[in-house]
């Protein structure tokens, strides 16, 4: 089946609208759709280990099929979408653009599909880069299929993926976080306070 035969499926089946296939079909490049395919794989394992997630099971695959909507536009208007949806960036935010694509794709859910900006599905993707501060299942059940998807190679995104049935939702999170936070104290990367108050919430 190609790529977007899939999102017309999905459609089909009830789990996006026709608006919603539009801006997915607008927005969403052949590799970005490709990538989004095989996170929404991993996220239909993770609904099959984790009920709450299955009891979402819609929401959840939409805030995946959105998650990287704004990934391939120019970097200026990403942050433009990233400002109008924050209202202001942050500093730190600032100088870090690979965090602008998710509150760019959330701007993108509240201009054109009219979504709430406090919507559970927003948030979820708004913050899908760094985790979420506040409890949001949407969001830890994102960051843990976008990080093990099957076309990450890397073999932390194994690690996560073959613990799906063996440990809680909350604790691939919080592992999946710690490989992110590390990766980025290895570089010398900037580590924003979202991703370390989304590790402290979710650390036990
Ligand atoms: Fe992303
Ligand atoms: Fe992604």
């Amino acid at each position: 089946m190609k790529p977007t035969d899939k999102l017309t499926q999905l459609q089909r089946q009830g789990t996006i609208n026709p608006q919603e296939l539009n801006l997915a079909e607008k927005w969403l490049g052949p590799a970005r759709l490709q990538h989004t395919l095989a996170v929404l794989e991993n996220g239909q394992l993770l609904c099959s280990s984790f009920d709450g997630l299955h009891r979402q099971q819609t929401d959840f695959f939409k805030t995946i099929i959105f998650h990287d909507l704004a990934r391939d536009l120019p970097r200026d208007t990403q942050q433009q979408l990233a400002t109008d949806y924050r209202g202001k960036l942050d500093q730190l935010e600032l100088k870090i653009p690979a965090l602008w694509h998710g509150p760019a794709a959330a701007r993108l859910l509240v201009e054109k599909l009219h979504y709430s900006p406090d919507d559970q599905i927003v948030r979820a993707v708004a913050e899908h880069s760094t985790g979420a501060p506040k409890k949001n299942l949407l969001a830890d059940g994102l960051v843990v299929a976008d990080f093990s998807s099957t076309d990450r190679k890397f073999a932390a995104a194994r690690r996560i993926r073959d613990n799906f049935t063996k440990k809680s939702l909350e604790r691939l999170t919080l592992e999946t976080l710690r490989y992110k936070i590390g990766f980025c104290l290895q570089k010398f990367h900037r580590i924003h306070p979202r991703s370390v108050e989304a590790y402290n919430r979710v650390i036990r």
